[in-house]
């Protein structure tokens, strides 16, 4: 269950609504309306009477005027704007205070002592504390579709209307619901280490650090702390995840759940699950190697768990992640809105055949389409990279009539036999020949070479827009123009490898966005779908197989599906792609700036970085792992780095300074 509550700023009522409906799941609106209260109160010349208690604390006081406007604000205005506003959304908004239905109870304050004109006073104050929900009430509206919409004031034990913090009856409501997200927007980015410094963002607190938070902090921020405090204490084990995040962005709801602001989390940093604690990283490769035709090597440690950028290993060791899944955790590991997806589906069903209709595929296909230009119109779908590049070298022989293809030097695209035909490197294909016929190689971004290479023969030509295991070199858009004119001329198709490329990782969705080339057949995996094996090949209008010409056991599974429409949902609709180019950059600064021995060339595209070597690159992956970072080579002499695009800035620079200090410090090759 999902709680979501506004607070008493001005925030965009429309928008938030929007945003809600959007996200299609039951949750429960609890909201606020100082803001609004304090200009009605001025308005009506009643403005708050803010009196100071003997004890030295201030407070408003709610007295009968002070109700009246509250009701007014809370309960009459704010209250009925949201549900007009989540109504014409379509989501069956139901309005209540805390007093309808004696839906929230509490218990009333004392008063407030204070001295007027030397003599003590107990003002009379009608406000309390909340101390019990209507659990069943509020569930049965839930259970007939309604969406409550909830705020002050509640009841006292007479039934009097009692004013309370807004914050403690999220923290009641989160218990009696066991609610699994908490969202709580406000007028800032969330928490912020310097009050006076806006860009000072925690981005995550631990339950364990909301004590020392609370002394830290003063004002309205200290409340909603205190408040969070007693929201962990109450749902004990089963606590929510809390983010306080920036409700005046343009989908505040689904940025929140997308990593934005401030996490609240009774997690520890990474969790182990039901993996095994025992045992160590040494212990479980032995066991593994005993077992496993081990084709990639090893790097001395078994990960157990991860959590956005970072992973642990079982050893209890955290590190930073910029392996990323080798590119395919553009939004890193266990996004809270890709696992929601994951879990809604694997609660209906895993598996559907290729033979029948399945909703969370066409809801996948459907985004995905969106998102591409109107001439690429039909998709088949599979689970890997390799197998999209297969059935785009079959789409192309079987849509020209022809058998050869043209790919380019450094080029990578698969190992199985089809695309390893048209991978470069010779070690990788040479154990495994005879491959494919013809396969004509041309240089990188050599536009003459290129143009020679084309005639009447050609089925296809491959290219990466920018070729990631060949060591992270961008294409010119004037070679990407010419293949595509070549093409047109020859009657070839165009096909772009963006297996690597795309989904965000070049700071567009696909990388050939930078040039506007458009290919003929597009080929996807790596980030399609958060981690999950997902594939996909785009062909262009009027291109295509037969029913039985091709097809895929596991292609396009649901839950693979569901949480790829998730992460296009989260690139799509909040600001995460604009920040990679800057992130990129921020890494790679401090390599730059210093002039590094070793170091021949950085490149970089988003979060796409190559760093050209003068020696081995494998010693300094390793000396990255020691220091907290996992990263990976390209080639011999290239180190790279694909790390998740949710990365902060500050860990960016950690990151570039980091490699910086490695590379400058040298190794020492063993002998
Ligand atoms: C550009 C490109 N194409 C194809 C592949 C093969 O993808 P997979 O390993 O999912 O088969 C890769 C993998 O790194 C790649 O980078």
């Amino acid at each position: 269950m999902l709680l979501v509550k506004i607070g008493g700023g001005d925030f965009d009522t429309d928008a938030v609504a929007a945003d809600l409906a959007s996200l299609s799941r039951p949750f429960v609106l609890v909201h606020g309306a100082n803001k609004l209260r304090d200009k009605l109160a001025t308005d009506l010349g009643r403005p708050p009477e803010v009196v100071e208690s003997i004890s030295g604390f201030t407070s408003v006081l709610s007295d009968d005027a002070a109700i009246d406007v509250l009701l007014a604000a809370y309960a009459g205005i704010r209250n009925k704007r949201i549900v007009e506003a989540l109504r014409k959304q379509g989501v069956n908004a139901l309005g209540l205070t805390g007093l309808d239905g004696g839906l929230v109870t509490g218990e009333q304050n004392r008063g407030i002592r204070v001295k007027r004109d030397g003599r003590k006073l107990l003002l009379r104050d009608q406000s309390g504390k909340p101390r019990s929900i209507n659990g069943s009430l509020l569930r049965s509206l839930l259970g007939q579709g309604y969406v409550p919409v909830l705020t002050v004031p509640i009841a006292g034990a007479d039934g009097t209307a009692l004013n309370t913090d807004n914050d403690e009856v999220l923290a009641l409501l989160s218990a009696e619901l066991r609610a699994t997200e908490v969202v709580s927007l406000i007028e800032e980015s969330g928490l912020l280490a310097d009050q006076d410094d806006p860009t000072s963002l925690v981005t995550r607190v631990d339950a364990s650090e909301l004590e020392a938070w609370e002394e830290r902090v003063s004002g309205r921020m200290k409340r909603k702390i205190r408040a969070l405090r007693k929201l962990f204490d109450n749902a004990g084990e089963s606590s929510p995840n809390v983010r306080l995040s920036d409700g005046r962005v343009r989908v505040p709801v689904t940025a929140a759940l997308a990593g934005a602001g401030t996490l609240f989390t009774r997690e520890s940093r990474a969790r182990v699950g039901d993996i095994p604690k025992s045992g160590r990283s040494d212990q479980w490769l032995e066991r593994q190697a005993k077992q496993e035709l081990d084709v990639y090597g090893k790097r001395g440690i078994a990960i157990v768990s991860g959590e956005g950028c970072y992973v642990r290993d079982a050893d209890g060791a955290s590190y930073l992640d910029c392996v990323g899944g080798h590119g395919s955790l553009a939004l890193g590991h266990r996004h809270p809105v890709l696992e929601a997806a994951l879990l809604e589906q694997a609660r209906s069903i895993w598996f559907v055949p290729g033979s029948y209709g399945s909703p969370s595929r066409t809801l996948f296909l459907e985004r995905l389409h969106e998102a591409l230009p109107p001439e690429l119109d039909r998709t088949f779908l599979c689970n890997s990279g390799t197998e999209a590049v297969e059935a785009a070298l079959k789409i192309a022989r079987a849509h020209t009539g022809r058998a050869d293809f043209v790919a380019a030097v450094r080029g990578f695209h698969g190992r199985t036999m089809g695309a390893l035909a048209v991978t470069s490197e010779a070690r990788y294909r040479e154990p495994f020949g005879p491959l494919l016929g013809e396969v004509r190689r041309v240089p990188f971004n050599r536009v003459e070479a290129l143009e020679e290479a084309l005639d009447a023969e050609v089925a296809a030509v491959i290219l990466e827009p920018v070729q990631g295991e060949g060591g992270v070199h961008v294409a010119d858009p004037q070679f990407l123009q010419a293949a595509r004119d070549g093409c047109d001329r020859v009657g070839a198709l165009l096909i772009f490898d963006e297996v690597q490329t795309g989904f965000g990782r070049t700071g567009r969705l696909f990388a050939f966005e930078h040039s506007g080339v458009v290919p003929d057949v597009l080929c996807l995996a790596k980030s399609i779908a958060g981690g999950l094996p997902l594939g996909a090949t785009v062909v262009r209008e009027g291109i295509g197989l037969a029913v039985g010409a091709h097809g895929s056991t596991f292609g396009g599974n649901p839950v693979a599906c569901a949480v790829g429409r998730a992460t296009l949902d989260v690139l799509l609709d909040t600001d995460v792609m604009t920040h990679v180019e800057d992130l990129g950059a921020r890494i790679c600064a401090p390599i730059r700036e210093r002039d590094i021995g070793c170091v021949r060339d950085v490149r970089q595209v988003g979060l796409m970085i190559g760093i050209q070597l003068r020696e081995a690159a494998r010693p300094y992956v390793q000396r990255l792992q020691e220091r907290g970072i996992l990263v990976l080579t390209a080639g011999r002499s290239v180190l790279r780095l694909l790390p998740p695009l949710v990365l902060s800035a500050a860990a960016a620079d950690h990151v570039g300074a980091t490699v910086a200090e490695v590379l400058s410090e040298g190794v020492t090759i063993p002998e």
